[in-house]
C-alpha cells in the first residue's frame, strides 16, 4: 500500500494507484494537494473532482486555480502533444487526421462562456442523493478559445446521414467503467460558438481541463464539453453509452422526490438552467456589522439574465439586486446587494435570478434520481453579532 506521503505527491499526476486507498480517508478531512489548485474543495481524490470555494468568488473570469474540476475517470498519465491526434471521422466524406499543430494554424475564436456541471447543488436535493456532493462551485467562467468545430467538420464534409457528433476522450478508465463517450446534435456542433478549445483564460488549457484540446459547447452542461478529446465521429444518431443514457437525462415529467424513473421516460440535457448563487455572506457565518454586502453570481445558460432579486425576510418581500457591467452571452452576471440588518440576530437572505426566456428559479427543486440541474432560490444563514 501506499504511504500518505507518496499518494499525495501523486495527485497531480494520474491516480491510479489511489484505489488501495480507504476511502474513509478522504471523508475526514482535506489532505489531498493539488499543485495549482490550492484552497479548493476536494469532493473526490479518485478521480479529481475539485470545487471552487465561495469565498474566491470574486472576480467575472475565474482564474484557472479556482476552477472547478470534475473527472468521471483518471486523467490520461501521458499526453505528448507533439503525438496527440484528433480523428474526425463517421458519416463524413472526408475522415482526417489532424496534429495539434494544424488545428493551430485554423482561424481561432474565442467564447466566454459558464461552464456548470450538471451536478452542482446535488447536496442540497431532499431527499438525497447519490454521485458526487457538490454544493455551489461546481461552476466558473472562463475564456475558450479554439477552431470552430464547424470548420473542421466542414473540411470532412459531414454526409446528409449526419445527425449527432460523438467525442471521445483520453481519460484513463479503470476496469469495467464505461468510456466517457457522449454525442451533441449536429446543429449544436456547427453553432458557430462551439469549438475544438486549445486555450483557456489566454493560456494553454491545464491538464486538469482538457490539455491539448477540450470540445468547448458553451450554454450547456459542463459533460457536453469532452476533454482530452481524441476523437470526433458524426453518427446518424445520438450516441448511446452510459454517459447519454441513463446518464445525463432528466425526467419527462415531474417525478415524486425518492421515485424510480424509467431512463425510457426521459430525455439528454441540453442548456443549463437559470440560477443564482450567493457567494458572501458564507452560510452560516457571523457577521459583525449590520451593515451586510451581499454578493452573488446569476447565470442562465443560452439566455441572458434579466434580474436578480433579494430577500432578507424569508421570501415575502424582493428588492433588485445590482447587476455587474461585465457580461456577455453565455456567462454569469456578478451581482450585489447592500443592506442594513434592523438588529443584531438570525437571518435568512435568498436570491432568485430570471432570465431573458422567461424562466426564473423555483422554490423547491424539479427532483430527479441524479440531482442534475439543481437550481433552487440559494440561501444564506448568517448571525448579524453587531
Ligand atoms: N471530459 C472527459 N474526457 N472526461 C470527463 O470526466 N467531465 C465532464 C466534462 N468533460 C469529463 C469531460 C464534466 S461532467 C464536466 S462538468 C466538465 O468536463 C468539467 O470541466 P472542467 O473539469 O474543466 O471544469
Amino acid at each position: 500500500m501506499l504511504s500518505r506521503r507518496s499518494f499525495l505527491k501523486q495527485v497531480s499526476g494520474v491516480v491510479a494507484a489511489v484505489e488501495v486507498f480507504p476511502r474513509s480517508l478522504w471523508a475526514q478531512d482535506n489532505p489531498v494537494h493539488v499543485p495549482g489548485k490550492e484552497g479548493m474543495i476536494v469532493r473526490s481524490a479518485r478521480f479529481l473532482d475539485l470545487e471552487m470555494p465561495m469565498d474566491v468568488l470574486k472576480t467575472w473570469i475565474t482564474p484557472v486555480p479556482h476552477f472547478f474540476v470534475r473527472n468521471h475517470m483518471h486523467e490520461p498519465s501521458t499526453l505528448d502533444p507533439s503525438t496527440w491526434i484528433l480523428t474526425i471521422s463517421g458519416e463524413v466524406e472526408q475522415p482526417l487526421t489532424l496534429s495539434l499543430a494544424d488545428l493551430k494554424k485554423l482561424e481561432p475564436h474565442s467564447v466566454i462562456n459558464t461552464l456548470e456541471c450538471a451536478g452542482n447543488g446535488r447536496a442540497f436535493q431532499q431527499p438525497h442523493v447519490p454521485g458526487v456532493q457538490w454544493e455551489r462551485g461546481a461552476v466558473g467562467t472562463a475564456r475558450f478559445s479554439g477552431p470552430r468545430m464547424r470548420d473542421l467538420l466542414q473540411r470532412a464534409r459531414v454526409k446528409n446521414t449526419g445527425k449527432h457528433v460523438m467525442l471521445r476522450g483520453l481519460d484513463e478508465v479503470p476496469g469495467k467503467v464505461p468510456a466517457f463517450i457522449r454525442s451533441i446534435p449536429l446543429e449544436k456542433a456547427t453553432d458557430a460558438d462551439t469549438l475544438v478549445a486549445l486555450e483557456m483564460n489566454n493560456g494553454p488549457l491545464a491538464k486538469h481541463h482538457g490539455f491539448p484540446a477540450r470540445a468547448f459547447v458553451p450554454g450547456w452542461i459542463g459533460a457536453a464539453s469532452c476533454k482530452w478529446l481524441t476523437e470526433i465521429k458524426v453518427l446518424d444518431k445520438e450516441f448511446e453509452g452510459n454517459f447519454m443514457k441513463p446518464g445525463y437525462r432528466m425526467p419527462n415529467q415531474p417525478v415524486q422526490p425518492g421515485a424510480d424513473v424509467n431512463p425510457d421516460d426521459t430525455h439528454p440535457i441540453t442548456a443549463l438552467n437559470v440560477k443564482s448563487i450567493i457567494a458572501d455572506p458564507i452560510d452560516n457565518s457571523i457577521v459583525r456589522s449590520r451593515s451586510v454586502h451581499v454578493h452573488g453570481a446569476a447565470w442562465a445558460g443560452e439566455a441572458d439574465v434579466a434580474r436578480v432579486e433579494i430577500s432578507t425576510d424569508g421570501g415575502s418581500t424582493w428588492q433588485p439586486a445590482q447587476l455587474g457591467r461585465e457580461q456577455s452571452k453565455y456567462t454569469w452576471r456578478l451581482w450585489n446587494y447592500s443592506w442594513r440588518a434592523p438588529r443584531s440576530g438570525e437571518y435568512t437572505i435568498l436570491s432568485r435570478a430570471a432570465d431573458s426566456h422567461g424562466r426564473t428559479q423555483p422554490q423547491t427543486a424539479a427532483w430527479n434520481p441524479s440531482g442534475y440541474l439543481y437550481n433552487v432560490v440559494d440561501q444564506v444563514k448568517i448571525h448579524v453579532q453587531a
